[in-house]
């Protein structure tokens, strides 16, 4: 069998919108099976980063592949789950939870699949993992932004993929609920799905993501052990989340405690 390829992989990358890079001349490898934060300023090219592996922002050079493929040749969409910043779900139809995250098992399969028993639980756990187990049949619009959010993260779940890419999980989301998720990723991870999380909280998620990324003005100009990323001069400055966080504090919450695997209250029978 074929070594298993990076499920990262950019060469003097590139990447950005129309003619215009916004990162540039990116190295970076992620083997299979890592789970890389992503940190850095508002503004310095996380959010691009992480669409140009999706193909939503374009490789103006150097390389860039994703699960052994040239970023948008990948035959099976389903295989890279994304979970998106600052979206929530379309109020515009009055899907359910349950409705919302079975489309992000339809990835997998493909649109014209109907979802079977195996795929109902799929959906029924990652609803569970993400808390709103009591909520699988309430409509998307009538809940909180925070949990709109977590209904993106448990759809993305859902598909099982092989690369999720997460752009600010966390974000909006309540201590308690981010602590759930860290306690989910840590799980989906040892699993062995690869994990790219973009973050300005790395602190709850610390005991999952052992190495971080600093992208500062379009530059990777860190890329170590998570722990070593607060030392950065880069990794200081980062409270424009309005949480009102007191500046001069380290970055990235590390010194907020480490979020040691919380248990998951499995709500759906036999889960
Ligand atoms: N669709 C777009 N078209 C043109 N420029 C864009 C587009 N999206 C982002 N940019 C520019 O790219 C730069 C980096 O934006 P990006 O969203 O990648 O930053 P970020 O690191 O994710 O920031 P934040 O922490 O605020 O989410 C910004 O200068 C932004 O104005
Ligand atoms: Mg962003």
């Amino acid at each position: 069998m074929a070594p298993t390829p990076p499920a990262i992989r950019l060469r003097s990358a590139s990447i950005g919108y129309g003619d215009v890079a916004i990162v540039r001349d990116a190295d970076l490898t992620v083997a299979a099976g890592e789970a890389v934060a992503v940190l850095g300023s508002n503004g310095s090219g996380k959010t691009t980063l992480a669409r140009g592996l999706l193909g939503l922002a374009a490789v103006l050079d150097g390389e860039v592949e994703v699960l052994g493929a040239p970023v948008g040749r990948l035959r099976e969409r389903g295989r890279v789950g994304y979970v998106p910043q600052r979206h929530t779900v379309s109020g515009a139809a009055p899907a359910t939870v349950r409705e919302v995250v079975a489309v992000g098992r339809l990835a997998r399969l493909g649109l014209l699949r109907r979802l079977g028993a195996a795929d109902r639980r799929a959906v029924a756990d990652a609803v569970a993992a993400v808390g709103l187990a009591d909520r699988m049949d309430s409509p998307v619009a009538s809940l909180s932004g925070g949990q709109q959010r977590r209904v993106l993260v448990a759809r993305a779940l859902a598909a099982e993929p092989e690369l999720l890419i997460m752009d600010e999980p966390t974000a909006g989301v309540d201590s308690a609920s981010q602590d759930a998720l860290a306690g989910v990723l840590g799980r989906v991870a040892a699993a062995g799905t690869t994990l790219l999380v973009v973050t300005h909280e790395a602190g709850p998620l610390a005991g999952v993501l052992r190495r971080a990324v600093i992208v500062e003005s379009g530059r990777i100009t860190y890329d170590g052990p998570l722990a070593g990323a607060q030392e950065e001069p880069g990794g200081g400055h980062h409270h424009a989340d309005g949480t009102g966080e007191p500046t001069g504090r380290p970055g990235y919450r590390l010194d907020q405690p480490t979020v040691t695997a919380p248990s998951i209250r499995p709500r759906t029978p036999g889960a």
